[in-house]
């Protein structure tokens, strides 16, 4: 990202045709991708990106309608910059992702001082429709691309920065679940060929990217709708032959896809990482059928066993809704008893949200908000006491930690992670100089609640 210094620099080197855009990310990381490619359509238009809103000649927000709330958060922050753009009439302001495909037209309508609104489908249309803006006209563009104009960006690893890279390989998701709003914001299921999967992980491993997780919300419907190609274990299998990539990992996988051949990778793969996130949901068969997920807690634990016995020592993470329509205190309890058995090293938990146009919108949001907060509460506490155990287990471990730039937490120490997912911070080695993207041997001496800390062995 560009501060304001580097603004001036830019602005030396690029004479007048320098633009600058902010962008503000919201939701999951394949809206991190995506505005990775909106940076590299820019580019050719003069866009430098900057960290300062009030720098911007032209200000994004990509955004998430998952849930409610962070629906409601767009609104907001467009709201907040409402008096930005009144003072800085040619500055243009656009909102897209999924609460722009949702949501279209409507969106000027409600906010009559925005410039523009796209979909997830049309981030190619970007310059026509800023030349389209520039000339004063309001633009919103929804249009779902047919599979056989789908067009992917590319990867322009100019635009990546540090040693990780995010790369989504299938786009939409053809999967039913009653509460889910992303089959609506990002249309069906479509397939990168192998080919260019292929190409784009080694132009990022030519740039330095050494850790590149493959992104979908679907992963392993990968290649179900192209003609001929491998399937997801198939392009895991072509990925790991790369020479110069150090690790390779994959979200989000579906239990109701995760065949054994998948699931055994983790054991013959060399390059594919310990870390698994396979969302649950809820520990209830009778929930898991309410939400259409396809597959039984029995199912999902044979899941985890077969990753587990691929990789003994790989780390799990899920995903749970609490306060499903009709989720009773016992199939709560049955969630919990979940987590028990499985014993997950992360949980992402969220309370039901109704979002309009899904199946489950028909059905009665009856569980109370003080009983969808109090078992999200108890859910997130079970899991606290969890993951102190399973993080304990590091302690005086020697791990292989891949370097990815400074310590948040102090400007003088590294970051990294280990295979298994987890962050490391630690100070400079003394006599060896070391910088992102190396992989080093670090001792965990420390653990934190969420981090781990250790020193470098020679
Ligand atoms: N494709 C992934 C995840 C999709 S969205 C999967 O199949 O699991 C990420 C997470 O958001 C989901 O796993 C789910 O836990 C949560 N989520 C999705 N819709 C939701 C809703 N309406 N209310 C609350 N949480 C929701
Ligand atoms: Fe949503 Fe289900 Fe598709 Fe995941 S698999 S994105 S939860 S519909
Ligand atoms: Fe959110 Fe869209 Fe991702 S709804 S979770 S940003 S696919």
């Amino acid at each position: 990202m560009l501060g304001p210094d580097d603004r001036m620099n830019e602005g030396r080197e690029n004479g007048a045709d320098s633009r600058f855009v902010h962008i503000i990310t919201y939701g999951c990381q394949m809206n991190v991708f995506d505005t990775h490619r909106i940076l590299q359509v820019l580019r050719p238009l003069g866009y430098r990106e900057t960290d300062d809103p009030a720098m911007a000649d032209l200000i994004l927000l990509n955004t998430c309608s998952v849930r409610d709330r962070p629906e409601q958060k767009v609104i907001g922050t467009v709201t907040r910059l409402k008096p930005l753009k009144e003072s800085r009439p040619d500055m243009m302001m656009g909102v897209c992702g999924c609460v722009g495909q949702q949501h279209g037209r409507a969106l000027l309508d409600r906010l009559p001082w925005l410039d523009l609104v796209f979909g997830t489908d049309n981030i190619l249309d970007l310059p026509d429709m800023l030349a389209a803006t520039h000339k004063g006209r309001r633009v919103a563009n929804t249009r779902r691309m047919k599979r056989r104009e789908y067009e992917f960006v590319g990867v322009d690893p100019a635009v990546e920065r540090g040693p990780t890279a995010f790369l989504t390989i299938i786009k939409g998701c053809d999967k039913v679940c009653t509460y889910c709003i992303v089959p609506r914001v990002r249309g069906r299921e479509v397939s990168k060929p192998a080919d260019v999967v292929e190409a784009e992980v080694r132009s990022l491993v030519a740039s330095g990217v050494r850790d590149v997780t493959l992104l979908g919300q679907n992963v392993n419907s990968y290649g179900k709708d192209l003609q001929d190609g491998p399937d997801f274990t198939g392009l895991l299998e072509r990925l790991d032959g790369i020479p110069g990539l150090s690790r390779l990992r994959f979200v989000t996988s579906h239990p109701a896809d995760a065949d054994q051949g998948m699931l055994e990778c983790f054991g013959r793969l060399p390059r594919l990482a310990e870390y698994l996130h396979l969302p649950v949901q809820s520990g209830s068969n009778r929930i898991l059928k309410l939400m259409r997920r396809g597959y039984t807690v029995r199912e999902y634990l044979r899941c985890i066993d077969t990753a587990r016995k691929a990789s003994p020592d790989i780390a799990v993470s899920t995903d749970f809704i609490v306060g499903f329509p009709g989720e009773t205190d016992e199939d709560h309890r049955m969630s919990l008893d979940l987590i028990r058995a499985v014993r997950f090293d992360a949980i992402f938990s969220f309370k039901y949200s109704p979002r309009p146009g899904t199946r489950a919108v028909r059905m009665e949001d009856d569980v109370p908000e003080e009983v969808k907060a109090a078992r999200l509460l108890e859910l997130q506490t079970l899991q606290d006491g969890i993951m102190a155990e399973r993080m304990s287990r590091f302690l005086g471990r020697v791990e292989e930690v891949l370097v990815e730039g400074p310590s948040r937490a102090s400007g003088f120490e590294w970051m990294g992670r280990t295979r298994t997912n987890r962050i490391v911070n630690f100070p400079p080695p003394e006599g060896a100089s070391i910088g992102p993207g190396d992989l080093v041997d670090v001792r965990i001496d420390e653990i934190k609640a969420h981090s781990l800390r250790g020193t470098v062995l020679p």
